[in-house]
This record gives C-alpha cells, sequence and structure tokens, in this order.
C-alpha cells in the first residue's frame, strides 16, 4: 500500500466493535517518509486533533464521528535483525512494523520455535496498539518482549526512538498513554525473543488444555492452540460479535484499602439479600491489590443489564458487545456507567474503562 488520504472516511471496517465511526480524515500509511510527507505537504491535517489507530480493537469512537484525523499505520513488514553486541546466542531480535496483525505475528514466531509471545494468541489488534497500551494474558504481557519503539513525532517531524526503559510500561500502560509523552505516530518495533523455552503454564486453563503433553515437548506452537482453546471458550469470537476485548480494567487499589472495600461490600450483600463471598484479588509485591474487576460486575449482579444494543458478555462480564449487531456508543456508554455506579455502589471502587473513547 502506499500512502492514502481519505476526507470524511468511515471508519466502521477498522475497528472491532462494529459500531458505525467517521472521522474527518483518514491517512493510511507505511512508512515514517510518508508522515513526513503529510506533514510537509498538508500540514493542516497533523496541525489539529490527531489519533493513531491500530487494529481499532481498544476504541469507543463515542459520538459517532472523530472531527480530526485518524493514522492507521498499514507497514506489515517482519525482518529478523542480527544480535547486537555481546548478546547470547539464544536471542532473536525482530523489527515488526506497526500494522502487523498480533496474531499473524504469534503465528509467525510460534513456526520458527522462538519463544516469548506464545501466551499472546487470540488477542485482536496490531502491533503499535500492543505497543502503547502494553497488551496482556495469561501470564505474559507485550512489554516483556519490546526493545525498542519506532515512531514520527508529529510536532517535530522526525523520527524518535524509545528504548524499552523509557516506556514505562505498566498494567494496560505506557509512557505514550501519559499526558508527557509527545504526539506520535508508532511505526514499528523491536523485539526481542528467544529460542530458549520458557513455558508460562501458570494460568488455570492453560496448563489442562495441553493434556498430558510432557513439560520438555510443550512448543510455542501448543501454547498458543491452548490459549486459543481458553479463550474461545470465555471471549465473544471477534467474527461474530463485536467488542472491544476487555472494557474495564481491573482495579489496583492500595492493599491497606482491602478492609474497607470488604466492609462495603458486606453491607451491600446484606441489603440486598445476596449471598456474600469474599473479594477477590491478588496482592502484588508493591503494597497493592489487583481486584477481579469480572467476579465484581457479576456478583453485584450486573450480568443482565443491557443498554440498547449493548450487553455484557455472559461468561466474560468484563467485555461489553455489541450484541444486537446495531449498537450505537451511546448504548455502549450508558451500559458503562450503569456497570459503574452499581459496582461503586457494591465496593465503593469505580471501575475505569480500559477502552479508549474518542
Ligand atoms: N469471573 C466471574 N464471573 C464471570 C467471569 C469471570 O466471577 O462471569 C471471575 C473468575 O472467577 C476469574 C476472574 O473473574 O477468576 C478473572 O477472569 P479472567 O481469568 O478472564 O481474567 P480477567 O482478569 O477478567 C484479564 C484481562 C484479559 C485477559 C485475561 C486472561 C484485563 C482488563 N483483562 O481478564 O484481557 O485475557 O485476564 O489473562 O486485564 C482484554 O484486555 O481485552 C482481555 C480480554
Amino acid at each position: 500500500m502506499m500512502l492514502r488520504i481519505t476526507h470524511n472516511a468511515d471508519l466502521t471496517r477498522l475497528t472491532t466493535f462494529g459500531i458505525h465511526a467517521e472521522c474527518g480524515c483518514l491517512v493510511e500509511y507505511d512508512s515514517p517518509d510518508e508522515l513526513r510527507q503529510v506533514a510537509d505537504e498538508h500540514h493542516g491535517l497533523l496541525s489539529g486533533e490527531v489519533f493513531c489507530l491500530g487494529g481499532g480493537s481498544n476504541v469507543l469512537f463515542a459520538d459517532g464521528f472523530y472531527r480530526g484525523t485518524v493514522l492507521h499505520c498499514a507497514g506489515d513488514a517482519i525482518e529478523e535483525l542480527p544480535p547486537s553486541d555481546g548478546q547470547a546466542d539464544s536471542v532473536v531480535r525482530l523489527r515488526v512494523g506497526a500494522g502487523v496483525v498480533l496474531d499473524n505475528l504469534v503465528d509467525y514466531v510460534a513456526a520458527r520455535r522462538y519463544w516469548g509471545l506464545e501466551n499472546l494468541a487470540a488477542i485482536p489488534g496490531r502491533v503499535g496498539g500492543a505497543a502503547v497500551q502494553n497488551v496482556g494474558a495469561y501470564g505474559a504481557d507485550f512489554s516483556q518482549c519490546v526493545e525498542l519503539v519506532r515512531a514520527f513525532d508529529i510536532d517535530r517531524h522526525r523520527v524518535v526512538e524509545y528504548p524499552a526503559e523509557e516506556c514505562a510500561y505498566g498494567y494496560r500502560q505506557s509512557y505514550f498513554k501519559t499526558p508527557d509523552s509527545p504526539r506520535l505516530a508508532i511505526f514499528e518495533v523491536v523485539l526481542r525473543l528467544s529460542r530458549e523455552a520458557n513455558p508460562r503454564l501458570g494460568y488455570a486453563g492453560v496448563r489442562e488444555a495441553l493434556g498430558d503433553t510432557p513439560q520438555e515437548e510443550i512448543t510455542p506452537a501448543m501454547i498458543a492452540e491452548a490459549i486459543r482453546k481458553v479463550r474461545s471458550a470465555k471471549l465473544p469470537d471477534p467474527s461474530e460479535v463485536g467488542s472491544a476485548g476487555s472494557y474495564f480494567k481491573n482495579p489496583v487499589v492500595p492493599a491497606a484499602e482491602l478492609p474497607g472495600i470488604e466492609d462495603s461490600w458486606e453491607r451491600f450483600c446484606d441489603r440486598h439479600s445476596v449471598a456474600h463471598m469474599p473479594l477477590q484479588y491478588h496482592e502484588g509485591a508493591d503494597g497493592t491489590a489487583k481486584l477481579s474487576a469480572a467476579w465484581m460486575i457479576d456478583k453485584s449482579g450486573c450480568k443482565e443489564l443491557s443498554s440498547g444494543g449493548a450487553a455484557l458478555w455472559p461468561t466474560q462480564p468484563l467485555v461489553i458487545v455489541n450484541r444486537s449487531g446495531s449498537a450505537i456508543a451511546a448504548d455502549v456508554l450508558a451500559l458503562q456507567r450503569m456497570v459503574q455506579d452499581r459496582v461503586e455502589e457494591a465496593f465503593g471502587v469505580r471501575l475505569e474503562p480500559e477502552v479508549v473513547r474518542l
């Protein structure tokens, strides 16, 4: 593909929610040179509001119309790089275009028996988006494989590099999501994978899905397949039901707040004659606790909530789906608030959306 500029573009096909959306201008590009060309020849397109859209799997256009410019990177090259100085033989370095579909990359590396990305199988989205929101699942996250992120600085018109240490990766978090970040269009990522086996099977269901395969015979492809099975049992199939994956983040709170949350939950159970169960959370090493939002949504009785065409997915209520196929953004936002209000009433904690709303 070459540079393509479309005014008043329809974005519906570029998002996984399947909710109608348009934008003032869509710029589809492969390389930073093309972005420089846009900056030089069509300056107005980049001087106002700009949003970088990857696989559209974590975004909701709240008004159905985005008046700014949407940048969409189509660069989908994958190239193996020579080892850097002093690097162990087991290390594999790959340069990957931001437009590569993450699940295709998982297949590419699994076929070559490179370890690192196998637990991220079947996550919708592209590599650029994965580098921004640090996608994670089944005990792994994207940042664990990132060596370097390359981006076009939209205001300074030049290519900039961010080594992993400068990306400030955390749970569904990175420097690129903070207000400190300049306006960037990520166009490629250098990943560091390994030839050495490192199966991560800690997550309930993953080991079981591998049957009785002995640990030393397990390959990245087998894990990817097992993860696909586990995911498809719980999560909607994006080709059948529109969604943006987990709509909310799991709340991370100081562990000291747990007794207060537990109190609020007990009082809610008494008031509503709900059977009380102890809170579900994982304590982190840093004095924080990550609560299970799916559990909170389920136990506070949100599962049946819906709004217009939007509903919660029955086996993973963290996911808001376009159940009717004709939901509008306002349906999703109304359901978001209903869930937030109910969970806050029950636990005194307000869930934060993970999905980017524009
Ligand atoms: N649960 C319920 N009721 C339900 C469903 C689940 O109580 O109806 C409870 C279960 O008891 C389970 C807990 O919720 O123990 C957690 O569920 P799950 O294992 O699916 O994990 P999650 O924390 O809800 C996160 C990610 C998912 C990722 C899974 C697996 C976030 C926001 N979501 O979900 O990511 O696939 O872990 O690692 O962190 C995504 O981001 O789009 C996504 C799907």
